[in-house]
């Protein structure tokens, strides 16, 4: 079976949903799937006004944290992160930057990689967050997995980076249709070109 990694750095929930998106597409493709969060930095306390950012701490505070064991075990990893400032969030960083020692023995080459963010704003940093993180999976010597426009939903969608989401200015947009099928067809994408690199 191809082994496939979530590993997602999630405030407010949309990227939790994002990822649990990606899980089911892969499943359904035949994959053993891990869906890890990169746990939360920040004291809850400081954002205990914030009800999303407080719900999605505690739906995911008891699940397993992502580790570079997550990695190493997987075929293939799809990284997520919100877009903070156009680039990737801090704790998301933190986790990369805990890789140091695997990068060092090359335990993070040879694996298929690909991600999804999400933003307030259509052109608020989506496409940079994503070309900065495949920047971090380069320095891996990792074989990126961009959706491009493999299929015809890549022009409803249309990002060939991997997938976003956009929030809207109150966080309240939920996922629609053109991002679950730009998820699924990631998922399944990732999961048959991990199992070549596998075999
Ligand atoms: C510190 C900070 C910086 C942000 N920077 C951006 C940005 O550069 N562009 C944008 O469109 N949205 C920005 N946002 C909004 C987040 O991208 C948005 O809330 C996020 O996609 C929600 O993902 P999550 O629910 O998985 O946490 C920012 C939010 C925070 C808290």
């Amino acid at each position: 079976m191809t082994k496939l990694s979530i590993i997602y750095y999630s405030a407010t929930g949309h990227g939790t949903t994002m990822a649990h998106r990606l899980a089911a597409a892969a499943e359904a493709a035949g994959a053993e799937v891990r869906v890890r969060h990169v746990a939360e930095t920040r004291d809850p306390q400081t954002f205990a006004e914030n009800p999303a950012w407080s719900a999605n701490y505690e739906e995911t505070k008891d699940q397993p944290a992502a580790t570079g064991d997550d990695i190493m075990w997987a075929d293939g990893v799809i990284f997520g992160s919100p877009t903070r400032f156009g680039s990737t969030a801090a704790p998301f960083q933190t986790f990369m930057d805990s890789l140091g020692g695997l990068w060092a023995q090359g335990k993070l080459a040879d694996k298929a990689y690909a991600a999804f963010t999400s933003s307030q704003t259509a052109h608020g940093g989506q496409e940079t967050t994503l070309i900065g993180l495949y920047t971090s999976l380069m320095h891996f010597g990792g074989v990126l997995v961009p959706p491009g426009y493999t299929d015809g939903l890549k022009f409803v969608d249309g990002n060939p980076y991997g997938v976003s989401h956009i929030t809207g200015p109150e966080n309240q947009n939920e996922l629609n249709d053109a991002t679950l099928a730009a998820l699924d067809h990631m998922a399944t994408r990732v999961v048959k070109i991990a199992g070549s690199l596998a075999q």
